[in-house]
């Protein structure tokens, strides 16, 4: 969920839009103010709705869909604080075990020698909110697609035996169906020119396909792994696919399952958008490594860039050889102005973050729900991811509820994303993102790839922004 393009040559909504209502309080006391008050819920503010979806729908009942979704989501709101508090807990616990202090917001240049620690305890306390060994929290990873790139070139080499033979061994195995689309060129699964994929390198790749749920097939899994299958790929997050993200539990089955099979056998966790939505991160149940982007969950929406691979010790090693040269590893390169302080503070606010956007992605799916489109995850299923997608049928809406996004965003409401082809990606994407970090996407987005179903995949911390405006 990457790239947007834009058209702001010219203004593509005027700036007071006739179709946009100003908030219209309840309250006769106050007319300049919305009040966010209200004694039977302490969620629902106190304003007439004209939320995006009233905007997108035209139906004047849809602002009181929303109401009523906030309303009755009262306690899995309420479990969601829960899961807020214990993850704040552990990152505040992780914070003092690695005295986390001023001196670490510190930037620095060129090698990055001469750097006060901060990043030494960073990667301390992320290694440990993750149950992890070893930890590396860069701003050199471009994205999560790099970081995992890093972490699957650290585990896997070209067999001697497949080269000879000009036969590739089965070594890369991703057990939950087709990965994220900008690894298909990592891997090999889609051309990339020559440019060092890892099919480039001789490593095969093989997918387990999904259950007809959407789950990961246990069946499949538990024959599925060969003497030469060197690592398993899980995506925890459901990606473009209409699929059911993973918990950390079934994670953890699926490496017992692998491990039973092949003890050799390394395994990679694609982690965008799962952390911090349960209390355990998958190092805890075994995974080797796992990678993902500070623009997602972990930044909190304040990191600017960067990414992490956290795992044990030895592969963490070998991924930052990767990210930088064997030899140099974690000890080289500079974060330069006030990073290093956006990190500690993002990954602080992370939990919160979060569990704001586990939120949004229940009203989402409760008012879709109730307009009748199919929503993955259902409403009021326990979330394992942010993401929520809504299959809209068509391309002419899967457009049209990204622009109604946009309208409603903080930043740049005044422009139009246009459908396009960005990096990595096979298909045309659109994407909507008004947010403060270009590309993030744990504020206010959504975004889709134009093919069917034409499914929209939301991601929403600011979730009361769908409600008054
Ligand atoms: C599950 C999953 N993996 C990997 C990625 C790639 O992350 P990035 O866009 O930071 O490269 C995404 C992006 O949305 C994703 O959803």
């Amino acid at each position: 969920m990457k790239m947007w393009v834009l058209s702001c040559a010219t203004p593509a909504y005027p700036a007071h839009s006739a179709t946009v209502a100003m908030p219209t309080l309840k309250s006769p006391s106050s007319t300049s103010q919305l009040s966010f008050h209200r004694h039977d819920s302490p969620f629902v503010p106190e304003v007439t709705f004209s939320s995006l979806f009233m905007e997108f729908f035209t139906n004047p009942l849809q602002g009181n869909l929303v109401v009523k979704a906030v309303d009755s989501l009262h306690s899995e709101f309420r479990a969601v604080d829960s899961l807020v508090a214990v993850n704040s807990s552990r990152v505040l616990k992780a914070f003092k075990n690695a005295r986390v202090g001023s001196h670490h917001f510190g930037g620095s240049t060129g090698y990055g020698h001469d750097e006060a620690g901060g990043r030494e305890a960073l990667d301390l306390a992320f290694a440990e909110i993750v149950g992890a060994e070893s930890a590396i929290v860069r701003s050199q990873f471009f994205s999560g697609t790099h970081a995992i790139t890093c972490a699957l070139f650290a585990f896997l080499r070209p067999g001697d035996e497949s080269i000879v033979l000009d036969k590739f061994d089965y070594q890369l195995l991703a057990v939950a169906g087709a990965p994220y689309d900008t690894l298909e060129e990592v891997i090999g699964k889609r051309d990339c020119g020559g440019l060092g994929s890892l099919k480039d390198f001789g490593v095969e790749y093989r997918e387990v396909s999904l259950d007809e749920d959407g789950g990961l097939d246990w069946d499949a899994l538990k024959v599925a792994l060969k003497p030469h299958t060197k690592c398993a790929l899980i995506q925890r997050s459901c990606g473009y696919s209409w699929r059911r993200s993973l918990s950390v539990n079934d994670i953890g089955k699926a490496i017992k399952m692998i491990k039973m099979q092949n003890p050799d056998c390394l395994v990679m966790v694609d982690n965008c958008y799962g952390e911090f939505v349960e209390s355990i991160e998958p190092p805890a149940v075994g995974a080797d490594l796992v990678a993902g982007s500070l623009i997602k969950n972990p930044g909190g929406t304040i990191a600017p860039c960067g990414g992490y691979v956290a795992g044990k010790k030895k592969w963490v090693e070998a991924a930052a050889a990767r990210l930088s040269a064997p030899g140099l590893g974690i000890d080289c390169g500079s974060t330069p102005g006030d990073i290093m302080r956006t990190y500690f503070q993002g990954l602080f606010l992370s939990p919160q973050m979060v569990g704001e956007a586990i939120k949004g992605s229940f009203l989402i799916a409760e008012v879709m729900a109730s307009k009748g489109y199919k929503v993955q995850p259902l409403p009021r299923e326990t979330r394992h991811d942010i993401v929520q997608a809504v299959q809209l049928g068509n391309r002419e809406r899967l457009l049209a509820f990204c622009e109604a996004v946009q309208r409603s965003s903080p930043v740049g409401s005044f422009t139009k994303p246009i459908a396009g082809t960005t990096p990595g990606y096979a298909s045309e994407v659109i994407f909507a993102d008004g947010t403060f970090i270009d590309g993030s996407t744990s504020e206010l987005s959504c975004d889709g790839p134009l093919r069917e179903p034409f499914a929209v995949y939301c991601q929403v911390s600011e979730w009361l922004i769908l409600v008054p405006f």
